[in-house]
């Protein structure tokens, strides 16, 4: 489905059906189709939202680029736009960093979060230089370089091994996001802030979960996460990297069946 709001063309997927729906935010350089697993698994009982951020997958890049808070105002006019009054809100990787900016400026709309794979601190210095490095490797090949280049981080040596159609649809989603949307998106989380202060604020049902073998955002990062937020339930998935929902989804999808089960 395809909506125009603030000054761009919004793709997203929404399954409709009754009760709150459940907003995903996928992460980089990632699109709405890497929550494919659990569309086809929650809906139709649960309704699920799944928008492609500007730039990236088929929603246009605005001019002036992203921020992080940009990326959340889209969203929340999203929610807006469909009548959506309180969702509840999750995100992996750079969706959760996503997810810290729309708590921070919309919690009333927020019914639980769901982390996955993400941390709530901002780019080190090094981290930073990395941006820029990847800033210049799309600019100058696009982003089949930055895919190739970050493939190994997003699944397990056994699954890049042992199951083709995943790390072949993982590097697909990768290498097709437009070189601009990725440009933006790297610079909106190297400018991104400390979302740690937020974590004392978060009052609502979260469930952080991780690839056990997450080597960007790894496992001692969730167990943080987890004990810095209130009531936070913690997901382990084994063998599982960085893309855990896409990579392990029936291990995610019932522990997310279970979270959402828990807070109707
Ligand atoms: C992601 O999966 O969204 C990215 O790895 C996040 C990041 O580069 O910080």
């Amino acid at each position: 489905m395809r909506i125009h709001l603030r000054g761009f063309e919004m793709n997203y997927e929404d399954t409709g059906g009754t009760g709150v729906p459940l907003l995903l935010i996928h992460g980089f350089p990632f699109d709405h189709t890497m929550w494919a697993p659990q569309l086809r698994a929650l809906a139709p009982a649960v309704r699920v939202i799944a928008p492609d951020l500007r730039g990236l997958g088929e929603s246009t890049l605005p001019e002036g680029g992203a921020s992080l808070d940009d990326y959340a105002d889209d969203l929340r006019a999203l929610l807006d736009a469909l009548g959506v009054e309180r969702a509840t809100v999750g995100g992996l990787s750079m969706g959760g960093y996503i997810t810290f900016a729309f708590y921070r400026k919309y919690a009333s709309r927020v019914r639980g979060l769901v982390l996955a794979d993400t941390r709530p601190q901002p780019d080190s210095p090094e981290a930073k230089k990395g941006r820029a490095e990847n800033i210049a490797l799309v600019q100058q090949k696009g982003g089949g370089a930055l895919a190739e280049k970050m493939l190994p981080k997003m699944l397990t040596p056994k699954t890049l091994a042992s199951r083709p159609e995943v790390t072949e649809a993982a590097m697909t989603m990768m290498a097709r996001q437009p070189a601009e949307g990725i440009i933006a998106a790297l610079a909106a989380m190297r400018d991104r802030p400390d979302s740690t202060p937020t974590l004392v604020q978060i009052k609502v049902p979260t469930l952080v979960a991780a690839g056990a073998e997450d080597t960007l955002t790894p496992p001692e990062d969730a167990r943080a996460l987890q004990s810095a937020i209130r009531g936070a339930q913690l997901m382990l998935i084994p063998e599982a990297a960085h893309m855990s929902t896409f990579e392990r989804p029936e291990v995610f999808n019932r522990a997310l069946a279970d979270f959402l089960r828990g807070m109707s």
